[in-house]
């Protein structure tokens, strides 16, 4: 059976160069970064050799980017770091703004740090998943100390008006945390012009490894870091370097910051072909469209749909059984039998999160796969529709 990955957005296949770059650190003399001796030098220059890489993707300096264990990992550091080091500096500055759509990743370290005291503040968004700036200027002010606004959703792909939210959190000296570990390869990244202050990224969702992944810290934001050890990365994340890891996701960002704009018209044309062959097959009346339609307001590689009268798990099983797989939300949340709270942000009603579906693309699919599995999709739902 000719299985086909529409999954992107929890796990992309690793790149060949990714694979190559990883099989060659691994595989290379043993050296610790921290160490002084030539093996030692060897395994630092890998890292620095992708730290470099990372910089000049995102516009940054390679100083203010730190290594990390993913993208959960990153937005934990962001949150707390930033929120610990804010209300050091002033005790009034205890707010923590963010929205409904955020990943666990942000939204539990933001629970938790309420817990610790914090004031927290979720902003709701429309239809479309998207968080009005009029919202965010009525919660952000002087005791703010984090905003953590993602750059794309990774339930719906709706983009967010974070340079808007960066421009009023610099306003009030908060620290402006952006996720954007579903963006990185779709859009072009520059956090020279951006306003915001902390960015995180994970290595497997552009083709890396899983486990790694990456934080930047604008030179100057107070922040402090969240584990304490040794003192790699400029004292910012203690703990031996994943060399490895870290080589392979050099390799992928500088392969994807070259290729933003054929991975952009690649992935859209494979969503319209998914989305146009569903629409010919049901009909528009039964299937809808979850976040922006806008093409300008959405990340190009996330689809997600509502199957009228069709329930995700049961399409899913399905597809699966005919070797495609898709998923019901986010990897993390799809285990559970729990609504997507960012589809449940949205006002969708509980009954109809669970008639939806994600497909996420990326440069191993193709037109005819997107065909096929349109032809599959309508040939399952005819038989269940039946029932
Ligand atoms: C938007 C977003 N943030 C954070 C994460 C967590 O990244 P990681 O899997 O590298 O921990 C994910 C992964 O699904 C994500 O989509």
């Amino acid at each position: 059976m000719d299985r086909i990955y529409m999954d992107y957005a929890a796990t992309a296949p690793m790149l060949s160069e990714a694979l190559a770059a990883y099989v060659a650190a691994a595989g290379d003399a043993p050296g610790n970064p921290s160490s002084l001796h030539a093996f030692g030098r060897g395994a630092r220059s890998r890292v620095t050799e992708a730290r470099d890489a990372l910089s000049r993707a995102l516009g940054c300096r390679p100083d203010e980017l730190t290594f990390t264990g993913g993208g959960t990992e990153s937005d934990n550091a962001a949150l707390f770091g930033a929120a610990r080091a804010q209300r050091a500096r002033d005790p009034r500055r205890t707010g923590i703004v963010t929205t409904a759509v955020e990943h666990h990743a942000v939204l539990h370290a933001a629970e938790r740090l309420a817990s610790e005291g914090f004031e927290l503040t979720v902003l709701p968004v429309d239809r479309a998943g998207r968080v009005s700036v009029h919202d965010a200027e009525a919660a952000i002010g002087e005791t703010t100390a984090v905003v953590s606004v993602m750059y794309g959703n990774n339930e719906t792909g709706t983009l967010q008006p974070i340079a808007d939210i960066g421009q009023l959190a610099r306003r009030h000296g908060a620290v402006m945390h952006v996720d954007a570990v579903q963006a990185l390869g779709y859009v072009h990244i520059d956090v020279g012009t951006l306003p915001v202050d902390l960015l995180s990224l994970s290595a497997h969702k552009i083709g890396g490894p899983q486990g790694v992944g990456a934080l930047y810290v604008r030179t100057g934001t107070p922040w402090q870091p969240l584990l304490y050890g040794g003192s790699q990365e400029r004292r910012k994340r203690a703990g031996t370097e994943n060399v490895a890891g870290i080589a392979a996701f050099g390799a992928a960002a500088s392969l994807v910051a070259n290729a933003i704009d054929a991975r952009r018209s690649h992935a859209e044309s494979v969503r319209n072909a998914l989305l146009c062959g569903l629409i010919d097959r049901l009909g528009p009346d039964l299937v809808t469209v979850n976040g922006d339609a806008d093409p300008e307001g959405r990340l190009p590689h996330i689809l997600n749909i509502g199957i009228e009268g069709v329930s995700n798990e049961t399409l899913l099983m399905n597809l699966d059984l005919q070797g495609i797989a898709a998923s019901g939300g986010s990897a993390c949340t799809s285990g559970s039998l729990q609504p997507s709270h960012v589809l449940t942000a949205m006002g969708l009603s509980p009954h109809f999160c669970k008639n939806s579906v994600r497909f996420s693309f990326g440069m191993g699919n193709t037109i005819s796969q997107a065909d096929k599995t349109a032809e599959i999709i309508a040939t399952i739902v005819a038989r269940l529709r039946k029932r």
